[in-house]
């Protein structure tokens, strides 16, 4: 076990934030990191742990061990003839991950191109995009216990996923360590998830009628490539709020007043409003404060054009989340975690 200290979290950030670990190991066995809650100069009962960080805001150093998540390893488990079980190390990258499951032909994943970030944290804010969430694929995840060390299987009931949660962030927060994740995923024929209004624009502008899983990946790619920045040329990490529930009554009150609102019922009389479109409407779009900003192309995405604080973001953040509050009576809640 080799702990390192005063270690730089710079470039194990996708906004690129100067942020200093007291303490930092890099785990790459389930043994090493059962190894690691068993060594008290470790102390990774209070530690934070690091995937990617695709979906962090450091805003001030991490008080105690930072340990990084390096599984690897991808391994066919079980075939039929209509589906595999593969499971995937926790380190391993997202869309790296998506990738080797289109050479192979496995589905389920494409609609997920491109996602920032580690497989080991994908279920744990159960990432989504273009009309697919991770627990539509999702079979079950190990995990090591921060405190007893003991190593348990998770199955997808016992997650509680939803939307951009799991048990992971609620019920059993900062308990467990994900070592690695099985996902169930299609053979051929596959079902498609075409049905996301950019995915078929950009479908027909492929002049692409009969799409494959790989056409999928292609469209979903083009898209995010259109709209967000690639972190490794503008420091961000993905949307930063979740885009709020609204009761349909409420709902119904603002689309008198904003005719042009956009609105998806969810099922129990709720109303999903894209935040990005309040933050837009608020005049945030493309805002720019000395090296930060709101991207100019998505709203809801904030960036650090080099140099940006985390204290400057998260200030940022505060005023966007007061000005939607003022003129919608919509409270923002952030999507990335704040540290
Ligand atoms: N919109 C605007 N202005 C903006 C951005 C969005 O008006 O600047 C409105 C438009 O009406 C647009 C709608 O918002 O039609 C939806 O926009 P988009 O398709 O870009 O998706 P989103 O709701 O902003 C969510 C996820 C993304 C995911 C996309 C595609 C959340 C918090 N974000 O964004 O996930 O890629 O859908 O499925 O749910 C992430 O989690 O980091 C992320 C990027």
């Amino acid at each position: 076990m080799q702990l390192q200290k005063n270690y730089s979290l710079k470039g194990f950030n996708t906004f690129g934030l100067d942020a200093t670990a007291p303490l930092f190991l890099s785990c790459s066995s389930i043994q090493e990191v059962i190894d690691a809650v068993n060594s008290p100069e470790a102390n990774v009962s209070d530690a934070f742990i690091l995937g990617g960080g695709s979906n962090i805001l450091l805003t001030k150093n991490p008080d105690g061990l930072v340990l990084k998540m390096d599984i690897r390893g991808k391994e066919l488990l079980q075939e039929d003839e209509t589906h595999v079980l593969v499971r995937c190390g926790a380190g391993e990258n997202w869309h790296q991950f998506v990738l080797y499951c289109l050479e192979n032909n496995w589905g389920g994943v494409e609609n997920l191109s491109l996602i920032p970030g580690t497989v080991g944290a994908a279920p744990m804010q159960n990432i989504g995009a273009y009309g697919v969430e991770i627990e539509q694929v999702f079979y079950e995840l190990r995990a090591v216990h921060r405190e007893s060390g003991a190593l348990k299987t998770f199955r997808k009931e016992d997650c509680h996923f939803g939307y951009r949660e799991s048990v992971f962030k609620n019920e059993l927060k900062d308990q467990y360590i994900i070592c690695d994740v099985t996902f169930r995923l299609s053979r051929p024929p596959h079902t498609l998830n075409s049905s996301y209004g950019a995915i078929r624009e950009t479908l027909t502008e492929m002049q692409i009628e009969d799409p494959t899983i790989q056409d999928i990946s292609k469209a979903v790619i083009s898209i995010r490539q259109s709209k967000l920045p690639d972190p490794a040329r503008i420091g961000n990490s993905g949307s930063f709020f979740k885009n709020p529930s609204i009761p349909e009554s409420v709902y119904a009150d603002l689309k008198d007043r904003f005719p042009e609102i956009p609105g998806y019922p969810l099922e129990n009389d709720m109303v999903k409003v894209p935040a990005g479109w309040l933050i837009e409407k608020c005049g945030w779009k493309g805002h720019t404060r000395d090296n930060i900003g709101v991207h100019r192309m998505q709203a809801l995405v904030l960036v650090n054009y080099g140099g940006g604080s985390g204290d400057e973001v998260w200030k940022l953040a505060q005023e966007i989340r007061q000005s939607v509050a003022d003129k919608f009576g919509i409270s923002l809640q952030p999507e990335v975690n704040v540290i």
